[in-house]
């Protein structure tokens, strides 16, 4: 991943086309889990997978902090505010992916590991859905120059 300037329309589109593979990535993992529980398919070949989107999940966030974090803190005058907030929240989703993750990789049988998935598709869905709410929309990420509701909206 390059980390050349990017215009905050091409972070916001590149943030939400990440977002998207990442849940095609989710479903996949729970149709893994649920064969897994039917006997067609193997507990670490579902085990590596989850392992495998906890590492897509921090390329995101790393291109999240270094693309995202400087448009959106240029965008009114609560950007400094809002690009605190999104460091806090991705220190807090890296601690509870990690929890997620160990649950899953520490688990002894397929009703465990598809509990674990579903704690973490849940968790996922709901920040992306968050995220994309107070932050990758075009409201904050849109190429003009002039940054406006500075006072409101
Ligand atoms: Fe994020
Ligand atoms: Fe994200």
């Amino acid at each position: 991943m390059s980390d050349d300037p990017l215009m905050p329309s091409e972070v916001r589109q590149k943030v939400l086309t990440q977002h998207r593979e990442i849940e095609k990535m989710l479903a996949e993992l729970e149709v893994g889990a649920r064969q897994l529980r039917e006997g067609e398919e193997e507990e670490d070949r579902v085990k590596r997978a989850a392992y495998a989107l906890r590492g897509i999940l921090e390329l995101h966030m790393t291109f999240e902090e270094t693309h995202m974090v400087p448009a959106i803190s240029e965008a009114d005058g609560f950007g400094p505010e809002r690009a605190r907030h999104l460091h806090a929240e991705h220190a807090e989703q890296r601690a509870h992916l990690d929890r997620l993750l160990h649950a899953i990789l520490d688990a002894k049988s397929p009703a465990e590991i598809e509990k674990g998935i579903a704690d973490l598709a849940e968790m996922l869905r709901k920040d992306i859905e968050e995220e994309e709410k107070h932050y990758v929309n075009e409201k904050l990420l849109r190429d003009s120059l002039m940054p406006t509701d500075t006072f409101g909206g």
